[in-house]
């Protein structure tokens, strides 16, 4: 059973068609990356596939199940999360705050005043892991618009995988990073769990070859090939459209 399903996904945005019958099938554990250039649909397939926006025509299915109608927050609730291609924080609360509110959204008793001691206390120390696992502690108290774009980035991560999610979606999370801040990016996802399903958008083809299993290529609203490293390499028209594009 595939982790994280589409098929024959479309979408247009009045007359503009943006997506056109996408099918694709991620299996648990796998890492695949969506490469294709600006305006290509990636970041409007991963609305579709969070529920962010209603598709126009296709299915999505999560672990089996047809997620097609449900609301993003119940999609979060079964296991998917995503960051986003712009960070997502909110700019004057520190990064310790920014967690607990992703960790508070995962819990029964979300936004509640009067959450238990307990509860709290189990919050708290699950930051203090995370932060550290992620060698974030540093910045803990700082206000997100006070720290570097590049750990804003680190900490946007930290936030999708917080949770704990089965199926982290990325959306082109080495934008705008320095080359030392890639090589640490890249490695918090080799580091993810194994298990972890990871469907990731990224621009720069050496950081997409490094970490994918396997690749779809998105042109003009369409998937025009899926492969490993090298069928995508050799592939004619992926070819084109990079070197035509640079
Ligand atoms: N909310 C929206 N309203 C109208 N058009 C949109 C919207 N989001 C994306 N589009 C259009 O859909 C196409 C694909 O955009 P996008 O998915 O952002 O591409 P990519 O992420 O591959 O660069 C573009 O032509 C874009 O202008
Ligand atoms: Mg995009």
């Amino acid at each position: 059973m595939s982790a994280l399903s589409a098929q024959g996904v479309s979408k247009n945005f009045g007359g503009v068609q943006a997506l056109s019958d996408i099918s694709l099938d991620v299996p648990e554990g796998q890492r695949r990356v969506i490469i294709g250039p600006n305006g290509a649909g990636k970041t409007t397939f991963f609305n579709m596939l969070t529920g962010t926006f209603p598709v126009s025509g296709g299915r999505i299915s999560l672990f089996g199940q047809d997620i097609t109608q449900l609301p993003a927050n119940e999609r979060a609730n079964l296991g998917l999360a995503r960051t986003f291609q712009i960070t997502n924080l909110f700019s004057r609360l520190t990064v310790m705050e920014n967690l607990l509110l992703a960790l508070q959204a995962g819990t029964s008793g979300a936004y509640s005043l009067f959450r238990s001691m307990r509860a709290n206390t189990a919050l708290f120390q699950r930051a203090d892991e995370l932060l550290e696992h992620w060698q974030l502690t540093g910045i803990a108290s700082s206000p997100a618009r006070e720290i570097s774009y590049g750990q804003q980035r680190q900490v946007d991560l930290m936030l999708a995988m917080s949770r704990n999610p089965k199926v982290l979606l990325l959306d082109e999370p080495m934008a705008g990073l320095s080359a030392a801040e890639v090589v640490r990016v890249s490695g918090m996802i080799h580091e993810l769990p194994r298990e972890m399903t990871i469907l990731m958008i990224e621009h720069d083809m050496d950081v997409a070859f490094d970490l994918a299993d396997r690749i779809n290529v998105f042109h003009q609203g369409q998937m025009i090939v899926e492969g490993n490293a090298d069928e995508i390499r050799a592939h004619p028209q992926v070819n084109e459209i990079y070197l035509g594009a640079d």
